[in-house]
């Protein structure tokens, strides 16, 4: 574990450079994010190249034994470029170009651009790509900030045209799967699909929800692939010359979440994955049980350690900016990405900067680049780092439950949402949420990848399953799994059409359940009562007819009032439950509990508000670390003799922790 930061020696004079490097070997910092934005300074004008600066940075983090991670510096494309070619800009959902001015303004399937890019990039990899400053590499920045993964443009008409005639070979063949005799949407050819821009007569000129749901979804599926193909590409330039690690910095904040990548697929051309994470700023305020979860998704899509590439290190905004972190919340927000997976935290950024768009954007240092009290914080974490770092090796939690994430259900979810106040990323948050006011760590895996060493898997809202996911959920729970399955799972195919089957569809016979009639609530209260206890239904409710299932949770008002809202059914050696509405917070605690019981999960016996606590291992030591991200100091039970690696004090049954303070224990 250890720490870095992100750095732009570039935008300060080269006088400054030994002052800045100093202080960050005071303060064990070991690598800098470097040259992300920087297309400008390496081609001034076209065809005219500068490695010089470049050159003297890398040669003076050399002398400071500080190594970097390299950046493709694709997310700027530089404004004579934008001038010289404008057919390489995006286009929005209403068809306009976006301008220059910020970043992230091209199109991902732009072939003027690609071609630029692969120039650039292999001509920054052969140059650097054997040099032993450099550690890793990261591709562009942050892909699909800001709505950047979809574009309306002509080119991308084309290729998504393509993309259609590769997946449906004939034009009936879509039609058919699409359903467009639906309101006489049948295409004579393929040149005749259009992309699913805003505009279509639906209440509303600004929304493209009256566009065709399989025809949607296919458009985001086709986007995501351009973003991954655009990586991949680059992933390609960079390993022609250098064999260093490749990343790229995911957004998946609870703030920022839903770029419309599918970062499984993303991941596959990287060697490790990292994240850029702001908890209090500008545009909100993170709850700590959505950054742990955030951590687990970037963790789940390569199961591995990952970094966090960007970590809030003051306050932050552009027009206004957020609070300032309280002191001890840098070090609490850095120890919590260690427990979480993170083996590398990079701190965003070095030195605040005296102008552009980021000038309240606070660094570690202020814009005088004096250190002061968060440079200390920053440190001391450095140097504990440094120490831990003697006895473990790279954490990772020890998760014995596993959420299914399905990003098919989601943008299919997002698409056409089914009733008002139903969100896939939230519900799903719930269900993390509540196991991790337990303390019991969870992974997010593909529902086809093989489950069998996890005791319990959650899917929440499985809208649909293709065959080799259904197969290995069913071969999941028949050999001896304990599965959960909820409302609104199985009932759609993969081109986003309802089944013809009874709900839940494809998981009816695994959860020994049918459902003939169910109520989208829109406002209106169910009261539920059940294993979870008594609580309300706000969103949804199943009316469940049990085929082979028990019930073990009924309706208590309402037309259904008596009939079962959640079940359990035996299936091969396991156990399919499904749950047929939504519980409040509270109640989905119990249920976890419940779950716990009787899997042995581990869970604390009962919440501790504020506090986090991770089981994590190396491989070799356990190591349990509490967090307290509450303003007062708490006291947390520890059931066996322990010892705090920090204060070097054993611990008997229980442990005080100061506000914002942290503990990490070892058997
Ligand atoms: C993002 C970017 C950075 C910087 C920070 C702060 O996460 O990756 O370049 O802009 O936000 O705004
Ligand atoms: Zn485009």
């Amino acid at each position: 574990m250890r720490i870095g930061v992100d750095y732009y020696p570039e935008q300060w004079s080269e006088k400054r450079w030994k002052t800045d490097l100093e202080l960050m070997n005071k303060a064990n910092i070991k690598v800098v994010r470097i040259g992300e934005f920087s297309w400008s300074l390496y081609e001034p004008q076209e065809g005219e190249f500068d490695f010089a600066w470049m050159d003297k940075i890398l040669d003076t983090l050399r002398k400071y034994n500080i190594s970097a991670v390299l950046c493709t510096p694709s997310a700027t494309p530089p404004k004579w470029m934008v001038d010289k070619y404008p057919q390489i800009l995006q286009e929005d959902v209403y068809g306009r170009q976006k301008l220059s001015g910020t970043r992230k303004h091209y199109c991902f399937n732009s072939s003027v651009y690609r071609d630029k890019c692969h120039m650039l990039n292999s001509k920054i990899a052969e140059r650097y790509g054997k040099n032993p400053v450099i550690e890793g590499w990261q591709i562009d920045n942050e892909l699909g900030w800001a709505n950047t993964t979809r574009c309306y443009c002509d080119e991308c008409q084309d290729k998504f045209r393509k993309w259609l005639i590769h997946k449906f070979k004939t034009i009936s063949n879509l039609n058919k799967k699409y359903g467009t005799l639906t309101w006489s949407q049948v295409y004579n050819s393929f040149d005749e699909v259009m992309i699913p821009k805003a505009g279509t007569c639906y209440e509303t000129d600004n929304e493209t929800q009256g566009q065709n749901p399989g025809l949607l979804l296919d458009y985001y599926r086709f986007c995501s692939d351009s973003v991954c193909s655009f990586t991949q590409e680059a992933c390609e330039d960079i390993r022609k010359y250098s064999a260093f690690p490749i990343t790229t910095n995911m957004l998946d904040a609870s703030i920022n979440s839903g770029t419309g990548i599918d970062y499984f697929k993303l991941a596959k051309s990287l060697d490790f994955t990292s994240w850029d994470n702001y908890i209090e700023f500008q545009w909100g305020v993170a709850e700590d049980s959505a950054v742990s979860r955030d951590h687990a998704l970037v963790r789940g899509y390569k199961k591995q350690p990952f970094w966090v590439m960007e970590q809030q290190a003051g306050p932050c905004g552009w027009s206004k900016m957020g609070p300032t972190p309280t002191p001890g919340k840098l070090r609490l927000w850095t120890y919590s990405a260690v427990a979480n997976g993170a083996d590398t935290v990079v701190y965003f950024r070095w030195r605040s900067a005296l102008s552009g768009l980021e000038e309240y954007w606070h660094g570690v240092l202020n814009h005088d680049g004096l250190p002061g009290r968060r440079y200390e914080e920053i440190s001391k974490t450095g140097e504990e780092f440094e120490k831990l770092s003697l006895h473990l090796g790279k954490l990772m939690p020890k998760a014995e439950v596993a959420i299914i994430k399905s990003f098919d259900s989601e943008w299919s979810q997002s698409i056409h949402s089914h009733v008002e106040g139903f969100n896939y990323d939230k519900y799903e948050l719930s269900f993390y949420r509540a196991l991790y006011k337990l303390g019991i760590p969870a992974d997010f895996v593909r529902a086809d990848q093989n489950l069998s060493k996890y005791k319990f898997v959650i899917a929440p809202a499985l809208v649909m399953a293709q065959n080799s996911e259904l197969d290995s959920l069913a071969s999941y729970a028949r050999n001896g799994g304990c599965l959960l399955l909820t409302f609104r799972s199985g009932i759609k195919d993969e081109n986003n059409s309802m089944l013809p089957q009874t709900a839940p569809g494809v998981f009816s016979e695994m959860a020994g359940v049918t459902i003939n009639d169910y109520d989208p609530l829109m406002g209106k209260e169910t009261d539920v009562s059940g294993v979870f206890g008594k609580s309300i239904a706000h969103i949804w409710c199943d009316i469940i007819n049990t085929t082979s299932a028990n019930s073990i949770g009924v309706y208590t008002s309402d037309f259904y009032f008596g009939k079962p809202c959640m079940t359990e059914n035996k299936y091969g050696d396991g156990r399919v439950f499904y749950m047929g509405c939504d519980i409040e917070d509270d109640s989905m605690v119990t249920l976890i509990k419940y779950f716990d019981k009787m899997l042995n999960l581990n869970g604390l016996p009962y919440e501790i508000k504020g506090v986090e606590s991770v089981e994590t291992s190396d491989g070799k030591s356990q190591v349990r670390f509490i967090m307290n991200h509450n303003e007062y100091p708490v006291v947390v039970p520890i059931y066996r003799r322990m010892n705090d690696m920090l204060t070097k004090m054993p611990v008997d049954s229980c442990i005080s922790i100061e506000p914002y303070g942290v503990a990490v224990l070892k058997e």
